[in-house]
């Protein structure tokens, strides 16, 4: 098309999709308002990051290598400025970080390393799936960079409802069965540690029964771990991978939360057999990696080995001061909202989460997208409708609450402005919710899927 002589271009429809554009509304709330107290993100405290240590790290990594090569330290150097293994250089690191801090025993070679988390998601969606044939099911609501993304792939998204405990197994058998129907199930993604957006934790007869379910069901489970760390209570209960005798189980990682987000370094775990070949299938997958990304920055992967080879493959030690801070920091948004909502009780409530940076607040009338503008505008705090992140649409009366990346005295002062909305809100009678707006024994829609 030419207007005034000069060319537009014609985006595809799933531009138009709200979900592609849900973080970059938050984005921009935040800059609007940028006195305002913000719940919105999933960041990791910054005070702990110990960048520049680390980054003199990457020369004791390339001093390593040189070693173990018998080169000389110039031809390493030259060496680690040079294109490398698609899959990286840091598996065998990565291998042993799993068996220490995860109970996960896996080769190097079902490792791939990748730019964050989310090219392993696009990794995976992309060599695995046949848009327009396969389905991905997914707890919903869920982390939107998986169902973002199958969106721009033109993969079809099933929503599996969540219940106070994460994915129920009933309720993903009968979707399985129903879906099954319109498609080929391919593959199942969920969180189910310290889950974002939820906050929620799946029982460890949940994980049994999810991967008894995908074996009956011929599926793979993609499970998202990068919040698992990030533990406060009692002990963690194993990942789905570590319980996974059967190599159901593609395990996604990230060292966002545990490092830096700006390093861009996570990885995939893809230890099962593939048809006709004697490779694994994160080696036969490196043929999409290599057409995404040629391979993830050494530097970068230098610096996460380096942590791991000084640590001895445990991220324990590296992670626990800023853990320390996320668990108190749950502690005071906890007793905080008992304070500032007494005035609510039984209305107004949330879940306690036993990890992660996230918590689910359940209130009396709708929250939507353009409260978040009104909130922030009127009374100085910024949250995150759960609404954004669900495929069916619901969850119009609960909102994400994030704890990581603010201070304890800004989590106070943030609640108190939060419940003076709140207040307002409620005295207005201006919405209000179904009871059953958020219960998981709402019947399967499939009218989210995509
Ligand atoms: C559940 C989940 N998975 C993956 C990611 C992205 O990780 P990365 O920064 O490694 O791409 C996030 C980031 O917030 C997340 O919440």
């Amino acid at each position: 098309m030419l207007t005034d002589g000069r060319s537009t271009v014609a985006l595809r429809g799933c531009f138009e999709d709200p979900l592609l554009n849900a973080m970059n509304f938050l984005n921009e709330v935040v800059r609007e308002y940028p006195e305002a107290i913000s719940f919105a993100p999933g960041r990791p405290p910054e005070q702990w990051f110990d960048i520049r240590a680390q980054i003199d790290g990457i020369a004791s990594f390339v001093d390593a290598s040189r070693a173990a090569d018998g080169v000389s330290l110039d031809r390493a150097w030259a060496r680690f400025g040079q294109y490398d293994r698609t899959n990286g250089i840091i598996n065998d690191l990565l291998a042993r970080h799993l068996r220490r801090d995860e109970g996960i025993f896996v080769s190097p070679a079902s490792v791939m390393v990748t730019v964050g988390a989310q090219e392993a998601m696009a990794v995976v969606l992309a060599g695995l799936f046949v848009p327009g044939r396969d389905l991905l099911l997914v707890a919903d609501p869920t982390y939107i960079g998986i169902t973002a993304l199958a969106r721009i792939l033109g993969i079809s998204v099933v929503p599996v409802p969540s219940g106070p405990a994460g994915l129920d197994p009933d309720v993903l058998e009968r979707t399985i069965v129903d879906a099954s129907a319109r498609g080929r199930v391919r593959a199942l993604y969920l969180i189910p540690d310290f889950n974002n957006p939820l906050g929620v934790t799946m029982t460890r007869e949940a994980r049994e029964r999810v991967l008894q379910l995908a074996d009956l069901h011929d599926l793979l489970v993609i499970e998202d771990n990068a919040y698992g760390m990030y533990a406060y209570d009692e002990a963690r209960l194993p990942t789905l991978k570590a319980l996974d005798r059967a190599c159901r189980v593609v395990y996604v990682g990230s060292f966002s939360k545990t490092l830096f987000p700006s390093l861009r370094v996570g990885y995939l775990v893809a230890d099962q057999d593939v048809d006709g070949s004697a490779r694994t299938l994160a080696q036969e997958l490196s043929k999409v990696k290599s057409l995404l990304t040629v391979n993830t920055p050494a530097l970068c992967q230098a610096l996460t080995g380096a942590v791991l080879m000084r640590t001895g493959g445990s991220l324990e030690p590296v992670v626990c001061a800023s853990r320390e801070q996320c668990r108190r920091n749950r502690d005071v948004m906890l007793a905080a909202l008992g304070e500032a909502f007494s005035w609510a009780a039984g209305r107004i409530t949330w879940n306690r989460p036993a990890g992660g940076f996230f918590l689910t607040l359940t209130l009396p009338f709708t929250f939507t997208a353009a409260d978040v503008a009104t909130c922030a505008r009127d009374h100085g705090v910024i949250v995150c409708p759960m609404q954004i992140f669900s495929l069916q649409g619901d969850r119009a009366c609960e909102v994400r609450l994030s704890f990581s990346a603010v201070t304890e005295q800004e989590i106070v002062t943030g609640v108190e402005r939060l419940a003076a909305f709140c207040r307002r809100a409620c005295a207005g009678e201006r919405f209000s919710c179904p009871p059953s707006a958020s219960s998981s024994s709402r019947p399967i829609s499939t009218r989210g899927a995509y």
